[in-house]
């Protein structure tokens, strides 16, 4: 998707998403309702999901999309990389990725996030896979890195 047409549909889905998340404070039904809204809204969003960060382990939360994997080996893959690196990391190419965790192999390219509560720690990671290469952008990342604002923000 061009990133003009990404940009109005992340504007609407902002718009959306602020109107639904301050029915509840509670940061799981926030992740399970951000991750409904975007996988059916973004064409390029094949899984869509949370790892929650527990006991120094990435085990997965609310998703949406193919079966994944349960929990993430230890500073491995791209989902690690978020957290170790305390940023966002987009994947243009899976397979070129060193230590890549392939929890379907249609994903192509991949998207990571750090999530913060209201302390600044993470408390998870946001991970979003396209069937197809180089799907994710800096418009991505800019829009993404504002809806994860919102699972902890007082409405
Ligand atoms: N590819 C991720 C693992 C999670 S799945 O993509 C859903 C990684 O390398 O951390």
């Amino acid at each position: 998707m061009e990133d003009k047409k990404k940009e109005g549909r992340y504007t609407r889905i902002q718009t959306q998403l602020e109107a639904l998340l301050p029915k509840t404070d509670d940061p799981l039904s926030r992740m399970a309702s951000i991750c409904a809204v975007l996988h059916h809204k973004m064409d390029h969003f094949f899984w869509t999901g949370f790892y929650l960060y527990k006991n120094d382990k990435l085990v997965v939360g609310p998703y949406q999309g193919p079966v994944a994997c349960q929990e993430l080996e230890k500073d491995k893959g791209v989902c690690w990389a978020a957290l170790n690196k305390v940023a966002p990391v987009l994947v243009p190419d899976v397979h070129a990725f060193p230590g890549h965790i392939s929890c379907d192999s249609r994903s192509k390219s991949e998207i990571t996030l750090p999530v913060f509560n209201q302390e600044g720690k993470i408390v998870a990671i946001f991970d979003v896979d396209s069937e197809h290469l180089a799907s994710f952008s800096e418009v991505d990342k800019h829009a993404l890195m504002a809806i994860m604002k919102l699972i902890y923000r007082e409405f």
